[in-house]
């Protein structure tokens, strides 16, 4: 009678067994399979985190979160794989291999949709956008490129270096980045809303600035975290931006004269006349779509080019012979200009020297380290076998550091773009 009954509990039990034996079976030939394939070398450091730990202890070290790449890739070569926040990470850095990813040919690379940063730059701003509206967005965003918008930049732009210059002569020190940062964003805010009162402009810098930290903070929206602080302040960015905008529409409306030549004015000007030549329907944007974009350029404008001008300064100083060349250049077309107030868009072109020099700053600083990219498909690089839904990195500081692509990559050369151009 026992016998009989537990007859089928042990049928039940072994066909358990058997399935989880299977089952380890299987995934002990998938990950045989997986590593006999040719994939990238690297380690997936602990299960799950992964080499989180480690990215994090890196980004919180001086040395900043590039050395995380720096080492493995001095370790590993020019394509090594990683395992973070729970995904898989590829970090490639040839020239091919950049060309090949960023021109996207294949069709196979796409940009990623990260949540946290759509949650803080708005998921209808550029940097979220989908493929199909990011081509709308940047049809509508090009005028902001245009040589009328480019030139009226220059003069704001030295209008603002002028001053800047004038108030540190009687300042013992000047911390370079602040300074500059406060520049790039009154730039930015002037060419974009026209916003030039300073208190607002103090209030919105400082939003933006959490926010801005926030976009490289742990995405976790708790009251005490860096994150929520970014998402409190997007808040408050969007609120002035909304007032803006309302005022603007006023002001257009009721026919008064101060027409303003910002950025703002140009997208609602086309949205006022979509009415008449109402055919084009996709090309008008909403408020919100505006709003996100123009806290996105705001970002994109003031950030980067911050510290492009800051890394610019410190290899000027570091380099006497560029440095005299330089101001050869300036001194010559400063004779020329002397009739003029402030510079102009065709000054920028006769500043050749200035303009490899910019290059060269920017080879050297990489302000921006890395270019982040989704794998559509299963492919092969650097001979290489890249899963789909793998992240792709492409590792523009370590290209512009090699050897073979620049000679003597650690000299600061402007003349090396002689040939080039
Ligand atoms: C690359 O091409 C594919 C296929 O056309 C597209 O889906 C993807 O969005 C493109 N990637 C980028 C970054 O534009
Ligand atoms: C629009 O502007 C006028 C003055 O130009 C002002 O009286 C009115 O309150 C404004 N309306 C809004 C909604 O801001």
């Amino acid at each position: 009678m026992d016998h009989l009954s537990l007859c089928p509990l042990v049928v039940l039990l072994l066909c358990l067994v058997i399935l989880a034996l299977s089952k380890i079976f299987k995934t002990v030939i998938q990950d045989q399979k997986k590593s006999t394939a040719d994939i990238p070398p690297g380690s997936h450091g602990f299960p799950v985190v992964g080499e989180t730990l480690q990215f994090m202890l890196s980004v919180n070290s001086g040395k900043g979160f590039y050395e995380f790449v720096r080492s493995r890739r001095i370790r590993y070569g020019s394509c090594f794989r990683t395992s973070l926040f729970g995904e898989t990470h590829v970090f490639l850095s040839t020239t091919e291999s950049a060309r090949a990813v960023l021109n996207n040919e294949s069709g196979m690379f796409t940009k990623r949709y990260i949540k946290s940063i759509a949650a803080l730059v708005g998921d209808r701003s550029l940097l979220c956008a989908s493929q199909h509206h990011h081509k709308i967005l940047r049809s509508r965003f090009i005028n902001l490129f245009s040589k009328k918008s480019t030139a009226l930049m220059v003069r704001h732009f030295d209008e603002l270096v002028v001053d800047a210059l004038s108030g540190w002569e009687h300042r013992g020190t000047v911390v370079l980045l602040t300074d500059l940062l406060q520049i790039t964003f009154k730039a930015m805010c002037k060419m974009l809303i026209s916003l030039e009162n300073e208190e607002e402009l103090g209030s919105l810098q400082r939003d933006v600035g959490f926010v801005c930290e926030a976009m490289l903070a742990f995405p976790l929206n708790l009251p005490w975290t860096r994150f929520h602080k970014g998402i409190m302040a997007r808040g408050r960015v969007m609120e002035v931006l909304e007032k803006i905008i309302r005022e603007r529409r006023n002001e257009t409306n009721s026919h008064n004269n101060n027409y303003r030549e910002d950025f703002l004015q140009q997208l609602l000007a086309v949205d006022s006349d979509g009415s008449a030549s109402s055919s084009d329907h996709s090309t008008k944007l909403t408020d919100a779509e505006i709003k996100d974009n123009i806290l996105t350029m705001i970002i994109a404008g003031q950030d980067t080019t911050a510290s492009a001008l800051t890394w610019m300064v410190k290899y000027l100083g570091e380099n006497q012979k560029v440095l005299n060349i330089l101001i050869e250049e300036q001194t010559q077309l400063a004779k020329q200009a002397s009739h003029k107030p402030f510079l102009e868009l065709d000054d920028l072109t006769e500043m050749t020297y200035a303009s490899k020099m910019v290059k060269e700053s920017l080879r050297m600083a990489s302000v921006v380290p890395w270019f982040p990219r989704l794998v559509l498909q299963d492919c092969e690089m650097e001979g290489y076998k890249i899963n789909k839904g793998w992240n792709i990195n492409i590792d523009a500081r370590s290209i512009h550091l090699d050897p073979n692509v620049y000679s003597e990559p650690h000299k600061f050369n402007p003349s090396r773009f002689d040939v080039r151009t």
